[in-house]
């Protein structure tokens, strides 16, 4: 069969990313241009300037892909875009270069769903992995617990009622002082501390999630004290959101019958949540997770994602446009 060349755009939020995939898992390149420097200084990312420099750095990323992956544009068979879920003017300059390059080149355009994405990154780490299996979204705006039943097909199992794990993490650690983004940072202090600080449970019916109230919690207990030990309050933190994430998978595996585990998002290279989820391959789990460079936004896992809409036939028209709310089960006809 013929090999099939996916060039990869994404720009959902602060990250310029532009890679070239094979067949959907290898990775010939993948260039990340990210604006984490810029937005650091507010504390977090600002939708207009995240836009103007993506529209900077997009053709430069472009040409450097193409460059790493030792191809040209003429060897594209399928240009993939994020579309949504977003910021909508981030999300349009990927979307309207992918347009202009399918229109100038004569290439299929395949609007691709940002959440597929993370949960592609698993394919191109992990060769063996195969639907079904159940997939951990847990990034900066989603907590979804989802069974992907085929490369197209996908059930939300269960899904945050307000705050995403990743803005829980980026929270605390804005207001303990460590800056954004918190995740690593909270990720690096817990490793000192000691889980010995109690917290409130929430209790929450089903499969669902709730951060909220863990992070007012914390947010409350550092200003009333805030010479509370950082380290003890991360890693209380970690200990508390991990047996969440942990349980409710269980739950969804033993509802389903499969065994089968992945983690997807900028969280899950969260190294105590990897942990605790690698001891329930002693009970009979495969878990899975991306390498870390493919945890947060990249274009690779868009290219994944986009090769398997491609070869089941889906492709856009140059009609397409940024939906920010795009839902994963939505069923979006596209062509
Ligand atoms: N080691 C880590 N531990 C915990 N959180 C982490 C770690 N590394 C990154 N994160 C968090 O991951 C999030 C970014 O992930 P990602 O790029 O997947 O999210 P996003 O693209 O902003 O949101 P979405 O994909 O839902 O649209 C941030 O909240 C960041 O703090
Ligand atoms: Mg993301």
């Amino acid at each position: 069969m013929k090999d099939i060349i996916t060039l990869g755009i994404e720009s959902s939020c602060d990250e310029t990313s532009v890679a070239v995939v094979k067949n959907g898992r290898e990775v010939l390149s993948n260039v990340i241009n990210s604006q984490i420097n810029i937005h650091e200084k507010f504390g977090g990312v600002v939708p207009e300037i995240a836009s103007r420099n993506h529209v900077e750095a997009i053709s430069a990323v472009t040409k450097k892909a193409l460059k790493d992956a030792g191809i040209s544009f003429e060897n594209i068979d399928n240009i993939a875009c994020t579309y949504g879920p977003g910021l909508v003017g981030a999300l349009l300059v990927g979307v309207s270069y992918a347009k202009a390059l399918s229109y100038a080149l004569n290439k299929p355009l395949t609007g691709t769903n940002h959440i597929e994405g993370h949960i592609a990154a698993n394919y191109i780490t992990h060769k063996d992995l195969k639907p079904p299996f159940i997939c951990l979204i847990i990034s900066g705006g989603h907590t979804h617990l989802v069974h992907i039943k085929d490369y197209d097909k996908f059930e939300i199992l269960g899904k945050t009622r307000d705050d995403a794990i990743g803005e829980a993490f980026d929270k605390v650690a804005r207001v303990i002082g460590l800056g954004y983004p918190g995740g690593p940072k909270v990720d690096k202090l817990a490793k000192e501390g000691k889980a010995n600080i109690e917290l409130p449970k929430t209790h929450v019916d089903g499969l669902d999630f709730s951060f909220s109230g863990v992070k007012t919690a914390i947010i409350n207990m550092h200003h009333k004290n805030p010479d509370i030990n950082k380290a003890d309050l991360c890693a209380s933190f970690e200990k508390y959101v991990t047996e969440i994430l942990v349980n409710n998978a269980v739950k969804a595996s033993k509802k389903l019958g499969i065994n089968t585990i992945a983690l997807a998002g900028g969280v899950s290279a969260n190294s105590y949540i990897r942990e605790n989820f690698i001891k329930l391959e002693k009970q009979g789990y495969k878990i899975y997770y991306p390498e870390p460079i493919l945890c947060t936004d990249n274009a690779a896992m868009i290219a994944s994602a986009g090769y398997y809409r491609f070869i089941s036939g889906v492709t856009s028209e140059l009609t397409l446009n940024a939906v920010p709310n795009l839902k994963i089960d939505n069923v979006t006809i596209l062509d």
